[in-house]
């Protein structure tokens, strides 16, 4: 992967150097370039190796190791420094941010923390406007109904962006209780998202990976919990750790919520880049998706990250035209994927993907070039039209009656 983080490692104590080295060894996103045992040696590692992050453990001589900081980032500023202690007094804090420090984090590690401060460090890195940023990028499907395609769309983007060998994908199933994305893979899973959730501090990047079933496209998949009673395990808060794991060890996850819009749900729509919202043209499918706009219009940030995406173009002739939905939903259209129901359905049934069931058809060709704009992170943030409050539009709309030219 291009993408990359190269690490140097400095701890004295053998054990939490170790510890530190097995938790590093399962990231993808990571490359351990050299171990020291000794603060002395370290800044001539870090001179002669290069590295993105320089991680110093202070708890064997706290006093050689800020000066050791403070020389890294005198001798080798390109280099982040990050350190690590297992005490969390606010003057050491202070001291080795004041030393140059980048990051602190608390001994024993936390593998999801280790893995964020490692992803703000690389976006950091990554710079401004810096297309080639580090971060990993999550894409949350969301529908403005049950049965408008999100799931369709949420396995098919997968496999699409998991074609590509730059990229390792993974598909997480938030529908806990009627998921069916496995259907979609025709997987029979091991492990499903309860386990990796309940046992989500005991995890490390390994064994998560084994967790996951890969699919013949490269695409990994997290399915929902085979029974229903165990659904009620999965809080808000473990789901939030998991895709820190995940974040660490995939270039790209794909979230296919639930039409419940749960905690869990919200907790994919925070951690999300982007946020699909897939609806279809007619009345029921756009006015859910204004009254979801006005909800998400209340969560900070969360609106902004918003994508319309119209699934079934050319259904029927008594589809309302784009530019109406455009207008009603008071935002650009991000995407149009056209109707085709043969190709769709004999995919699900078959449980192979579109760009193998179907490689050459229109919806496979319009799926993958989605793909390729969302994995970039290049996509525009979806603009709000006019920025009025959509509301007034669609009374207006529907005061007007629906009307029904052809797409545009
Ligand atoms: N572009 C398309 N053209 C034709 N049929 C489609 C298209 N997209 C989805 N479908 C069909 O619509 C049905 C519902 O799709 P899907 O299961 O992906 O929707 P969903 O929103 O995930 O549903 P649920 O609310 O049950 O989770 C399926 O039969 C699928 O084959
Ligand atoms: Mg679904």
């Amino acid at each position: 992967m291009s993408n990359v983080l190269r690490l140097t490692i400095v701890d004295p104590n053998d054990s939490t150097r170790d510890n530190l080295k097995t938790a590093l060894l399962g990231m993808d996103v990571v490359w351990l370039e050299a171990e020291c045992s000794r603060y002395e040696f370290f800044a001539d590692v870090v001179g002669q190796t290069n590295p993105d992050i320089g991680i110093v453990a202070m708890d064997d001589d706290p006093e050689k190791a800020l000066a050791l900081v403070a020389r890294l980032s005198r001798s080798t500023p390109n280099c982040s420094v990050l350190v690590t202690s297992s005490s969390s007094d606010g003057t050491l804090i202070l001291q080795a941010m004041r030393a140059g420090a980048k990051e602190f984090l608390t001994e024993p590690l936390r593998i999801e923390d280790l893995a964020a401060a490692l992803d703000r460090i690389g976006s950091r890195q990554g710079g401004d406007g810096d297309s080639t940023s580090r971060n990993s990028r999550v894409i949350a499907v969301a529908g403005a109904t049950g049965g408008v395609g999100t799931t369709s769309l949420a396995v098919n983007l997968g496999c699409a962006i998991a074609s590509d060998e730059a990229n390792t994908a993974a598909l997480v199933d938030l529908d806990l209780c009627l998921g069916d994305a496995d259907v979609f893979l025709d997987t029979i899973p091991d492990y499903t998202l309860v386990d990796v959730a309940q046992n989500v501090s005991r995890l490390d990047f390994t064994l998560l990976k084994r967790s996951l079933t890969k699919h013949s496209s490269g695409l990994f998949l997290l399915p929902r919990p085979i029974k229903l009673e165990d659904v009620s395990l999965i809080t808000a808060e473990d789901f939030q750790r998991v895709i820190g794991l995940l974040k660490a060890t995939f270039s790209h996850l794909v979230l296919d919520l639930s039409k419940s819009y749960s905690p869990v749900d919200h907790v994919a729509m925070a951690m999300a880049d982007d946020v699909l919202l897939v609806t279809q043209l007619d009345l029921p499918c756009l006015r859910n998706t204004v009254r979801l706009m006005m909800a998400f219009e209340e969560v900070e940030g969360l609106a902004d990250k918003v994508k319309i995406v119209v699934n079934r173009i050319g259904l029927d002739e008594s589809q309302i035209s784009l530019k109406k939905a455009a207008d009603t939903i008071g935002r650009e259209i991000f995407w149009q994927i056209p109707n085709d129901y043969r190709v769709m359905s004999s995919s699900r049934n078959n449980g192979i993907p579109l760009l193998e069931q179907a490689p050459k058809a229109n919806i496979t060709q319009t799926i993958s070039q989605m793909a390729s704009v969302l994995a970039t992170g290049e996509s525009a943030t979806a603009s709000d039209a006019g920025g009025k409050s959509s509301i007034g539009r669609l009374f207006n709309f529907w005061g007007k009656g629906q009307e029904t030219a052809k797409s545009e």
